[in-house]
């Protein structure tokens, strides 16, 4: 299917590969602040263009994901500006005002927007055509399109419920309890986007916890959101529908997926220390640093506070000597987006990691589970690729032999999680196309070039 539409909305990055190698620099060290958090940023754009009047946002990520939100926003309707670096104006229209778009809501590499945008169409007398780049257009919508369904939206989607496709929104909706069926806050925020403009409650049953950004949010924004946690530990969220939302000012805090690459970084490579300030630590996300303290990284956290809502650090990482372990399934919700970068430590690491219940990363903007083990044995890493999981025995802090060039695939962890991985090769790793990096760390290689000059 297309990926360029000629009427669409959204920006794209550049058709030509970019391709980039990346060797032994030496020592990382310094002290960096990573952009925004893409989950939370496309969040702010969202309910800041449905509260009533003015919100501002600062240290919004300008990543190309987001910028597909915003202008998915602005196509409906919301008046969306940049003030500044990471300062974003907001005029919403106010819950049930979203307009018809008039083109295409062109959502390039983003599986976000797509699917929280479907479940805002979903309840508005409104209809809406999402269309994406080649990754996007594989990604698997039907998690979406079961509940929405059940609202009364309708859906005409490609085959295997795959972009592009159309919504056609109903209002009023109808208001539904729905029992995640798989471990995902895209789903979950899905519905409760769903959710504001229909009347009655609306109920998301989560039997295992993924990140609450949304939650948090929309209680912010002055929604009646309510979390029980039930007898058997399941989560029972509830918002009562025909909200009203107050215009915020949202900072949002550093991308703690993004933070993963600078302190893996430093963390493999002889003599580094390195310094992520502002990054978020919200419980749902910071699964990647509580495993790789498990294996005996030197992380230690300071300047702890709550922004906007969230709780915020400063990061130190110091290169350690990391032993392999058992990552436990259960960790895997709160660092699902860090495996690619987490699997480039295992592969330095004394000894055995293994992981398994990752059948989700089949499914994110490539199969990171058979691009990672592809990728990390040719480039001299042990590594065995299992149905739902990776078994990786390390180096025991040998660098890797390096001197492959690795498939980016249109995923932007992929490339930078491998660009890491060339710090700690003999010979280097080449990225085939970097350009992805920009939908979520347009600065990736800049901070990282920065770090290992300081
Ligand atoms: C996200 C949820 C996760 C994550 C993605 C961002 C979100 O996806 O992988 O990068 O912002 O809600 P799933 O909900 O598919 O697990």
């Amino acid at each position: 299917m297309a990926s360029h539409h000629p009427q669409s909305t959204g920006p794209m990055h550049g058709t030509d590969p970019r391709p980039q190698t990346f060797t032994r620099s030496g020592a990382f060290r310094g002290t960096v602040r990573v952009p925004g958090d893409k989950s939370i940023s496309h969040r702010a754009l969202m309910l800041s263009a449905l509260a009533v009047g003015e919100s501002r946002i600062t240290g919004l990520l300008e990543g190309e994901d987001v910028l597909a939100t915003a202008a998915a926003m602005r196509a409906m309707g919301a008046q969306i500006e940049r003030s500044g670096k990471g300062e974003w104006t907001v005029h919403g229209v106010g819950v049930g005002g979203l307009l018809q778009p008039a083109t295409a809501l062109d959502m390039g590499n983003s599986g976000t927007s797509t699917r929280l945008l479907m479940g805002l169409v979903a309840a508005h007398a409104i209809s809406a055509t999402f269309i994406g780049d080649a990754s996007l257009s594989k990604r698997p919508m039907g998690r979406v399109i079961d509940p929405l369904s059940l609202t009364g939206a309708e859906f005409t989607a490609s085959p295997g419920g795959r972009l592009p496709l159309m919504v056609r929104g109903l209002c009023p909706a109808v208001p539904i309890s729905y029992r995640l069926p798989v471990a995902s806050a895209q789903v979950k925020s899905a519905i409760l986007l769903a959710g504001l403009n229909t009347p009655g409650i609306t109920e998301v049953i989560e039997p295992v916890p993924t990140r609450d950004h949304s939650e948090r949010m929309l209680a912010g924004f002055g929604a009646d959101l309510s979390v029980e946690i039930d007898a058997d530990g399941v989560r029972h969220i509830r918002l009562v529908g025909e909200a009203e939302l107050e215009p915020q000012q949202i900072e949002v805090p550093g991308d703690p997926s993004s933070a993963a690459f600078p302190i893996v970084a430093a963390l493999i490579t002889p003599g580094s220390e390195v310094t992520v300030t502002h990054v978020g630590m919200n419980p749902t996300r910071t699964g990647i640093y509580k495993m790789l303290e498990a294996m005996g990284a030197d992380l230690t956290y300071s300047n702890e506070r709550v922004v906007g809502g969230e709780p915020v650090a400063d990061i130190t990482a110091r290169h350690s000597a990391l032993t392999g372990i058992d990552v436990p399934p259960d960790v895997a919700p709160s660092m699902i987006d860090e495996f690619p970068v987490f699997f480039v430590a295992a592969s330095m690491a004394q000894g055995r990691t293994t992981t398994s219940g990752l059948d989700e990363l089949r499914v994110k903007e490539s199969d990171r589970l058979a691009l990672m083990a592809t990728g990390l044995a040719a480039i001299g890493a042990k590594v065995e690729e299992r149905e739902d999981g990776l078994i990786i025995d390390g180096s025991g802090g040998e660098p890797l032999e390096g001197g492959a060039t690795i498939a980016s695939a249109l995923d932007h962890r992929i490339a930078m999680s491998f660009a890491v991985a060339g710090q700690h090769c003999y010979h280097g790793v080449t990225v085939d196309d970097v350009s992805p990096i920009a939908t979520s760390f347009p600065t990736f290689e800049v901070m990282l070039a920065g770090l290992a000059r300081a």
